[in-house]
């Protein structure tokens, strides 16, 4: 079915606003400069098997849609927000996420490049959580891009709030720092949380956790009034995160079934259900008949 003729409705959770519809016809349809802060995961067109979308398009098709998704974002994003771009390459296809940014040249500056570790090794001990590659000639895949684009480049950040503490306490007094906290700097080892079966992945296959969506937020500030974007919500992350961080958080995907379990994983984050049965998880109904969902289109 076209993405045009997807029909994208919309229900309110709290505060936040779940969308099932395509995220290029839905952010059209939103008012320009009302969001503070874009994190999001769009599909990386490295064939991940996602139930409805299929993500292995011609490169060019690829980057030409990418740019008009990100030219909507560029229009909702307000004049100081921050639009955290989550996306990775493969193996295969090692060029993509750099043919992709420059494509992104003429909407946004790129004011911070973070990379991702999902699993370090530091000397003989690994952290985290990777997946082996079979190969004679590559190495395993364990970092990620987090490219965060802006519209001038001089977005005020938080970096001591998303800093860490100082190793050595005496750079404290040394350096004359007010607060033992430092800048965390550009690499961000976040690891997956550990899982015992598949249905703990919510049965999607490329979540990012929590944290990753959290750090983006602090690293940018928030208030009460701050309003978070994710075109590509998957399984609903990154408004877990924003109920968890008290903002405002609206999350679009084309796949009701992955729309089903955010709003399960939102219901448990804002106290209306109990969490750990993923088997209820998953029976919810893909989009709620009773007319709770608003047609937008
Ligand atoms: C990498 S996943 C996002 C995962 C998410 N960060 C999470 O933690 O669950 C990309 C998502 O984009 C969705 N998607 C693909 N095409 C879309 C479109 N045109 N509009 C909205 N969502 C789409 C897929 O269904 C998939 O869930």
């Amino acid at each position: 079915m076209s993405h045009d003729k997807i029909r994208a409705r919309r229900e309110a959770l709290g505060p936040h606003a779940l969308i099932r519809g395509d995220a290029l016809n839905v952010m059209r349809r939103m008012e320009g400069d009302s969001v503070d802060v874009v994190v999001t995961s769009p599909p990386y067109n490295i064939g991940v098997a996602y139930r409805t979308y299929r993500d292995r398009r011609e490169e060019d098709d690829y980057i030409g849609w990418m740019r008009v998704i990100c030219a909507q974002i560029a229009r909702v994003l307000k004049p100081d927000g921050s639009f955290f771009l989550n996306i990775a390459g493969s193996s295969a296809q090692p060029w993509l996420p750099f043919e992709l940014i420059t494509q992104l040249r003429d909407l946004f500056v790129l004011q911070n490049h973070i990379v991702w570790i999902k699993s370090v090794s530091i000397e003989e001990k690994t952290y985290g959580h990777f997946k082996p590659v079979n190969s004679t000639r590559f190495i395993n895949h364990n970092h990620e891009h987090v490219f965060h684009l802006t519209h001038k480049g001089d977005v005020p950040l938080q970096r001591l709030a998303a800093g860490v503490p100082f190793t050595d306490k005496t750079n404290i007094n040394r350096r004359r720092h007010a607060v033992d906290r430092r800048c965390r700097g550009n690499t961000w080892f976040i690891p997956y949380e550990t899982v015992r079966h598949r249905k703990q992945k919510f049965l999607h296959p490329g979540t990012f956790p929590v944290a990753l969506p959290t750090a983006c937020m602090t690293l940018h500030g928030y208030d009460e009034n701050t309003v978070l974007l994710d075109p590509f919500m998957g399984t609903g992350t990154s408004l877990v995160a924003a109920q968890e961080l008290g903002v405002t958080g609206v999350g679009i995907d084309i796949d009701t079934r992955y729309v089903a379990v955010a709003r399960r994983r939102l219901r448990v984050a804002l106290g209306q259900a109990e969490p750990g049965d993923e088997d209820e998880m998953l029976s919810e109904p893909a989009m709620s008949a009773e007319g709770d969902g608003e047609p937008l289109v």
